[in-house]
């Protein structure tokens, strides 16, 4: 087999087809036989392919890279931590505290803090310390946002095969095979911005609500936001209720301000959970908040039990040092909104200059693209957009050398070193790509 056969994308698929179910190590990563990407190299805010097509990526892993892609100022510090130090001992090093003293500088609603691996663990951890303080059950949890790949929390509004106009609520279902409907026994969903959805789950189940759990702008649904009310509400009803509010920034922490989504809306949680833009692609994740409520992690009677083996390796804390002094000191983060509202008015100068409705949802370094006459308030109203035009616009885009997500839930994320980009030609490939939609629909 020669090297140009080796790296060709469809060469790459076939061998992992062999090795992996779909081909991929994520189900995610799969996008049909034809666009499934294979990524040899990444630098500043573009990807090269196997086949060394080089794109512009407005994906960024799913939001964790803030900065760029290997940043030279964070994995200098890891290279040196790992380097010094090691990688893991399974004991407290100095770089615990260091790491959540920084977060507690940029993030006033937390006092104690723990770090886990991943999103997914990080949200394990706040809820079942959240069930710990309250000796409660159950978990309210809104249409549209997304807290990992852990049974209870896979169930979701079948809004795609959902009839809009029925005038019934989307159908709760599974992710897939293997979740026991056990696992959803403790779980309330309602829809977002929905204040009487949400005051019949308390009337109906209040005496057993642990926790609502939200993502306030909704990283996984296009960048729909709650509005600045609805929040005081979730605030009002669980300060009423005895139930924790869980803001879930893992998505959103770090990146739409240095003190996240409560920096924006002045309402604070009692837990936080943070993944994503804490390492600038570092695996690294973290819960925390109100200090009595961490404090139930402990080895008494009824206390919670945390911990792991990888939890606050030095790889981890040392990414996550090293981005979060970057965020903290320099202007990076006015960059990534500053630029990303270049970005959001070219493609409104595209999308006009095609006749083609849109609103843009969410804050500009994480916006959502949204082809219709209003601002979505909520899942359902997600459904009402044209997001087919979305995705063909989408994949042309990815044809010309734009990386997205071909699914209108998933929002543009910005980096600093988007800074870098040459906007003339975003613009004129995405004109070109809505021409090409337009003439194929
Ligand atoms: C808001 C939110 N919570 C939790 C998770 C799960 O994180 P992870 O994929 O790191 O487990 C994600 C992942 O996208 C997320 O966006």
């Amino acid at each position: 087999m020669t090297d140009s056969h080796k790296t060709s994308r469809a060469t790459l698929l076939e061998q992992a087809h062999t090795n992996m179910p779909m081909g991929v190590a994520d189900s995610y990563r799969y996008w049909g036989e034809d666009n499934t990407v294979f990524v040899k190299s990444m630098e500043g805010c573009t990807l090269t392919d196997a086949d060394d097509k080089q794109y512009v990526d407005f994906r960024l892993a799913y939001g964790p890279i803030i900065l760029g892609y290997r940043d030279n100022r964070v994995d200098q510090e890891v290279i040196k931590a790992i380097t010094n130090t090691g990688t893991l001992c399974g004991f407290s090093t100095a770089l615990d505290s260091e790491v959540v003293e920084l977060v507690k500088e940029l993030c006033p609603n937390i006092e104690k803090m723990r770090f886990a691996n991943s999103g997914t663990e990080a949200v394990l951890g706040a809820v079942r310390v959240a069930r710990g303080f309250t000796s409660r059950n159950k978990i309210v949890v809104v249409e549209g946002g997304f807290h990992g790949l852990y049974d209870e929390m896979m169930w979701k509004p079948d809004v795609d095969n959902w009839d809009a106009s029925s005038g019934t609520a989307p159908e709760i279902k599974p992710f897939g095979a293997g979740i026991p409907e056990s696992s959803r026994e403790h779980l309330e969903t309602i829809a977002l911005n929905d204040a009487d959805a949400l005051a019949d789950v308390f009337a109906r189940v209040g005496d057993d609500i642990a926790a609502i759990v939200i993502e306030p702008i909704m990283g996984n649904c296009g960048s729909i936001a709650s509005t600045p009310a609805y929040m005081q509400l979730l605030r009002d009803t669980c300060d009423k209720n005895g139930s924790l509010l869980i803001i879930d920034e893992v998505k959103t922490g770090f990146r739409v301000a240095r003190g996240g989504v409560q920096a924006l809306y002045g309402v604070h949680a009692d837990l936080t959970t943070y993944a994503k833009a804490m390492g600038n692609g570092y695996p690294v994740a973290a819960f925390g908040g109100r200090a009595d409520v961490m404090d139930m992690i402990n080895f008494g009677d009824g206390g919670v039990t945390h911990g792991g083996t990888y939890t606050a390796n030095m790889i981890a804390l040392s990414a996550a040092k090293a981005t979060l002094t970057l965020l903290k000191d320099t202007d990076a983060l006015a960059t990534v909104s500053r630029v990303g509202a270049e970005i959001q008015q070219l493609l409104s100068r595209v999308f006009t200059h095609h006749g083609v409705e849109h609103r843009f949802a969410g804050p500009d370094s994480m916006f959502g693209v949204h082809f219709g006459s209003d601002v979505p308030q909520n899942y359902r109203d997600w459904k009402k957009t044209n997001s087919d035009l979305y995705t063909v616009f989408a994949h042309n885009l990815i044809k010309h050398g734009v990386m997205l997500e071909p699914d209108s839930r998933e929002p543009w994320f910005i980096c600093e070193a988007h800074q870098t980009m040459d906007m003339a030609w975003l613009e004129a490939t995405a004109m070109l790509s809505m021409k090409e939609a337009l003439a194929a629909s």
